[in-house]
């Protein structure tokens, strides 16, 4: 197959959050794809632009709430990305609900929330990166099966290009799909 050489930026595919704040003592929401795992620790990354509305929230508050919303809630994760809390008051937008362990909002209508811990702010271009310990986890009841959260009920919104996909099926299994190769050797 003959490769086409293309220009040099970032296509995806990345995960589509809804990273929590509270900003001046009510919650704010914004839509981020820089949101990731950095290693095997429990830790998660996110990369928020200096200007945005929510950075300074995530600073004083020293939190901040990782959320995944399902494909049905994709309007809403897209206006969430759209308009800033500076101009626009986004904090009706979801139920927030908050756990003892940390001041951040997390959203009840999204299947998973993750509650971080800011332990390192490393400034990045005009971004800055938070890594945040995870300190809690919640899932939606009807989003486990055995025991364990289970990706195609969580349903949740990939972003690659310049649009909103969906996971549409399990094509493998961790540390047990590639096994076969080594058998056939
Ligand atoms: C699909 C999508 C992905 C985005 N990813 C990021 C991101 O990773 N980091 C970031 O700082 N802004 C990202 N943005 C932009 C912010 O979500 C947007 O500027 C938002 O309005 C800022 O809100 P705030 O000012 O209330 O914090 C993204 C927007 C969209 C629509």
């Amino acid at each position: 197959m003959k490769k086409i050489k293309i220009q040099n930026q970032p296509f995806g595919p990345f995960p589509t959050m809804i990273i929590g704040a509270d900003v001046n003592g009510k919650p704010n929401y914004v839509t981020v794809g820089a949101c990731g795992v950095v290693s095997l620790k429990p830790v998660l990354y996110v990369s928020l632009k200096s200007t945005h509305y929510t950075t300074p929230g995530v600073k004083e508050n020293g939190y901040f709430s990782v959320n995944i919303p399902p494909i049905s809630m994709v309007e809403q994760t897209d206006y969430c990305g759209i308009v800033s809390g500076k101009t626009v008051d986004k904090s009706s937008l979801f139920t927030p609900f908050y756990d003892e362990l940390g001041r951040a909002p997390m959203i009840k209508e999204c299947s998973m929330n993750f509650l971080c811990k800011v332990i390192q702010v490393i400034p990045l271009f005009d971004f800055e990166m938070f890594l945040g310990e995870i300190v809690a986890v919640y899932v939606n009841e009807d989003c486990i099966t055995d025991g364990k959260p289970n990706p195609l009920k969580l349903n949740p919104i990939i972003m690659m290009g310049a649009s909103y996909y969906s996971l549409n099926e399990v094509v493998g299994n961790l540390f047990r799909t590639g096994l076969k190769l080594s058998e056939n050797k």
